[in-house]
């Protein structure tokens, strides 16, 4: 998993896009009144709040300390915990299990799927979204092109993001013992805020891409990256970025 630390504030300011988007997985989740839902990598909490009005219990969890403070901030009557996501515990099994654009930052899926499986009730629901094969590919491409160019390709980490099949992803559950109800893989061209919505977005998703760099290195990098993408992603005075998207819903 990557080394990230999280700039909350400018995670809800400039890319809110990700809890917005996130926000037409609940329709696939559909919290009852009463029942006990887990949000896997809440981040800020915005759709755990959501989940909330529903009715249901909500707890989330995220492996950034910066996530959950700002989420506890915010939403103090819901609980959020810092848990690992390839080793996390509760005392009781949820209903339901929901995350949104989390899982592609970890590279262990089986750990993972074991965890959310163990943490559902049988016949619970597990409904996930994350980058699908061929995410941000364009974006991937042209970092790694900036960095042959000067000479530091050896310097980018191996680490990347997970971004799976339908495939791969659905027999990683079904080996695990969920049943796959539906899944779709699709795109998703996203609008970026602002005239530097490409540079914010290497720096806030991609900022560990660049740690063996000095910071003015890592600006020309993000600079160059930028240039090579203008023809493709900016279009009519707007950045966009390639998103593909996996959403999975299962039972145990
Ligand atoms: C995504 O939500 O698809 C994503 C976010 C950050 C980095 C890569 C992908």
């Amino acid at each position: 998993m990557p080394d990230v630390t999280w700039n909350a504030k400018l995670y809800d300011d400039k890319h809110g896009f990700v809890s917005k988007y996130g926000e037409d997985l609940l329709g696939w989740l559909a919290p009852e009144k009463g029942e006990s839902i887990l949000d896997v990598g809440c981040g800020t909490g915005q759709l755990a709040a959501q989940i909330a009005q529903y009715g249901a219990s909500v707890t989330g969890f995220d492996y950034s300390v910066q996530m959950i403070e700002k989420a506890r901030a915010a939403y103090p009557e819901i609980p959020f915990d810092i848990q690992d996501a390839r080793d996390f515990h509760y005392p009781q099994p949820f209903d339901a299990l929901f995350s949104n654009a989390a899982l592609h930052w970890i590279n262990e899926p089986e750990a993972v799927i074991a965890c959310m499986y163990q943490a559902l009730k049988p016949g619970g629901r597990l409904v996930i979204e994350m980058g699908g094969k061929g995410n941000v590919q364009a974006i991937v491409q042209a970092i790694d092109e900036a960095m042959w160019e000067m000479g530091w390709r050896e310097k980018l980490p191996v680490d990347f993001w997970y971004f799976p099949s339908i495939g791969e992803y659905a027999s990683l559950l079904e080996q695990a013992g969920f049943e796959v109800k539906t899944a779709l893989h699709f795109d998703r061209d996203t609008a970026l805020n602002g005239e530097n919505g490409m540079q914010t977005w290497i720096k806030m998703f991609g900022g560990f891409l660049f740690r063996q760099l000095q910071p003015e290195e890592a600006e020309k990098i993000v600079d160059r990256a930028t240039e090579l993408l203008k023809p493709s992603h900016f279009r009519s005075g707007v950045w966009h970025a390639d998103y593909k998207r996996l959403r999975i819903k299962a039972v145990k």
